[in-house]
């Protein structure tokens, strides 16, 4: 049995060896020329070919449909790379950004000409973004190079300068760059300048193989060395070859090896700035310096680099660094401040772990909330709390409406929102404890709620930061947080909790649209026509706080509004109309209060009240997504800390 697996995957190995071998071309430069005739764009350089293989997987342009374009995006028509998509939640604008850059660059505009800087506070999501970014180039055709040259060049770099006129009016390419020392030295040596004879190969991207990806790791100024980026001459052949000859050359620094496609800087300003020069001189004169005395080599490649905000202002602030700064380009990245992407990026993480514990509802929403209020810059508009639903583009009653706020506004209001609180990696790791803590295998809302708190306590020293975080549980996320709970309870209680809800919504619109047009109701049950029943219109209303004269306007505006919705073909429901959503949520929870407070209390339940317990338990189960023992969890805490008999 064991063999057979072995055979079968042998046989495996060598269909995908056959096929790695015919998909590649070999050949010489004058059989490359002929391929060139069928297809130019095996000459693009780097940035349009980055761009290329990014946009090739298509792009969206947010809907104007789409509720949260509309909210978040001020129905902007932002532009979305599906490369992105399922993978990076809530960065659009940064990612637009990028996309920008690479796309002026892949134009040749000045941008080809400059170093891509993404800045953000830890685990924001830059080194993940910038595999993603490298990967797509292994996902690319394979580049034509010249056969055995360290740093794949461009085979046109054969084509002498003084045909390079002709050539373009030929084949309408701008051949850029000269050959590398390696090659000119075997053209003269192994091919008496034949270059029509030179080989030509196909090689495709690859980040571990180091072909057409550098990666330069920060640097202490000790271990810093510039061969790390160019290369350097090899000692051992320094005996053979005399020291100009590039046969001593060994050009396998970053920058050699990220030829034709990428080089990137890790918390690149961890480094000396002596280290960076070559940097500078790889945006400015696409060249760098060979190792020795050799003549500069031509470079073709996107250079990109991350950090975080202390190294870069500490950076910015010497005025010695002011070439450099001149060649950056900067695109903030910083923490997602939309609870439900934030939400789903824990999703996506946790998917990624062999994590298999029981996650109640609500609680990655919870942790959610928290690491985005940590973010938030305080306003002078709206409280924290509204603030963060605002841009999580949910709908905030105020005194039965919805509230105004252009969130443009918002973020007018300050600056560089989202560069520091609590990172993603940060809710893991408390998501992790939480569930190690359990002895359920379980997070819930009330597990990850003590185990932020503590890791805050534990972990955070700044003591701005854990005032802060403290804070944020102690204020806008309290009411918020008994809501959540409550609300879940309270969908145990009320059987067929939609539709109880649907019931309400059409009996209040049923009598508050009679109110208005001063007419009568008819009975559902004995067709009597009967006044509008005030009382019942009342206790809805006063649920969101409406009492006295507004009740008027909002009775009317939710006519108008339903009637306006039903006129253009829309269906509507108790969910239609957020005012009024609120309202009878909310209803429906003070309706169970009473009876709830009797059945929770453990030790006072009879039989008929312990079935009924076993029922709610049953229902979450089923309907909402919890387990035994998440859902005893909820009902518990509600009773201990919300139904206390007063
Ligand atoms: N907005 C986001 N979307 C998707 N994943 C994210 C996002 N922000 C952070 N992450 C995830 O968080 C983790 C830590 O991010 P990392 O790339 O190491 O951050 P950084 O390099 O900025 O410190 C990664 O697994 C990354 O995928
Ligand atoms: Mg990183």
């Amino acid at each position: 049995m064991a063999s057979k697996k072995s055979d079968r995957f042998l046989k495996l190995v060598g269909k995908h060896n056959e096929k790695k071998k015919e998909e590649k071309f070999s050949g010489t430069f004058e059989e490359y020329l002929r391929v060139l005739e069928g297809d130019t764009s095996i000459t693009k350089l780097a940035h349009k070919r980055l761009y290329d293989s990014i946009a090739e997987n298509g792009i969206t342009k947010l809907s104007q449909k789409e509720e949260r374009c509309n909210k978040l995006f001020n129905g902007e028509g932002l532009k979305t790379y599906d490369y992105f998509q399922d993978k990076f939640f809530g960065m659009e604008r940064s990612l637009a950004k990028i996309m920008r850059f690479l796309r002026s660059a892949s134009l040749k505009g000045e941008e080809s000409r400059q170093v891509l800087l993404l800045l953000g506070p830890v685990g924001a999501g830059k080194s993940a973004l910038m595999e993603h970014i490298k990967k797509s180039l292994e996902n690319t055709d394979p580049m034509y190079h010249l056969g055995g040259c360290p740093v794949h060049e461009e085979p046109l770099h054969l084509v002498p300068r003084s045909l390079r006129d002709e050539f373009e009016k030929l084949y309408g390419i701008k051949v850029e760059g000269d050959l590398c020392p390696v090659c000119r030295f075997r053209l003269k040596d192994e091919y008496e300048n034949e270059y029509l004879k030179f080989p030509v190969v196909q090689s495709s991207f690859s980040v571990r193989g180091r072909r057409g990806v550098g990666v330069v790791p920060p640097m202490d100024a000790n271990s810093q060395d510039v061969t790390v980026l160019i290369g350097s001459e090899d000692i051992s052949k320094l005996d053979l070859y005399s020291e100009d000859d590039p046969r001593v050359l060994s050009l396998n620094g970053a920058f050699n090896v990220g030829n034709r496609g990428i080089v990137e800087f890790v918390e690149v300003f961890k480094n000396e700035i002596e280290f960076l020069h070559t940097m500078i001189t790889a945006t400015q004169e696409k060249s760098v310096p060979s190792p020795g005395k050799g003549p500069m080599i031509y470079f073709d490649g996107v250079i990109l680099a991350h950090c975080n905000e202390a190294e870069w202002n500490k950076f910015k602030s010497e005025n010695t660094n002011e070439a450099i700064l001149d060649r950056i380009v900067r695109v903030n990245v910083p923490y997602c401040l939309e609870v439900s992407e934030e939400t789903k990026i824990y999703d996506k993480m946790l998917n990624l772990s062999d994590f298999d514990g029981h996650i109640a509802p609500h609680t990655l929403e919870v942790a959610a909330m928290f690491a985005v209020l940590s973010r938030l810059h305080p306003s002078n508009k709206v409280d924290a709390l509204t603030k963060m639903k605002l841009y999580d583009g949910q709908d905030v009653i105020e005194r039965g409406s919805v509230k105004k706020v252009d969130i443009n506004d918002l973020r007018d209001e300050t600056r560089d929102e989202g560069m520091t609180g609590i990172s993603t990696r940060f809710i893991m790791k408390a998501i992790d404890s939480a569930l190690s803590d359990s002895e359920k295998n379980m997070v819930t809302p009330i597990s990850i709620r003590d185990s932020l708190i503590k890791q805050v306590k534990d972990q955070i020293v700044a003591e701005g930061v854990r005032t802060r975080c403290l804070f944020v549980w102690d204020q806008p996320l309290h009411d918020e947080y008994w809501n959540i709970v409550e609300k879940e309870v309270t969908k145990a209680f009320v059987s067929a909790y939609d539709e109880q809800a649907e019931s309400l919504f059409n009996n209040y619109l049923d009598h508050a649209e009679a109110y208005v047009n001063m007419t009568t109701v008819k009975d559902r049950v004995t067709n009597e026509e009967i006044n509008p029943d005030e009382g019942f219109l009342l206790s809805i209303e006063e649920q969101i706080g409406i009492t006295g004269t507004s009740k008027e306007n909002f009775r009317v505006d939710i006519t108008a509004f339903m009637f306006s919705k039903l006129r253009r073909g829309e269906v509507v429901d108790w969910k239609s109309y957020a005012p009024l959503k609120e309202a009878i949520e909310s209803k429906l929870t003070s309706s169970v209060k009473q009876i709830s407070r009797i059945v929770t209390k453990s030790k006072s339940r009879d039989k008929k009240q312990q079935g009924k317990y076993n029922e709610m338990v049953q229902t979450l189960i089923d309907e909402y997504g919890y387990n035994e023992d998440s859902a005893e969890e909820v009902i518990k805490f509600a009773s201990n800390n919300l139904w206390r008999d007063s």
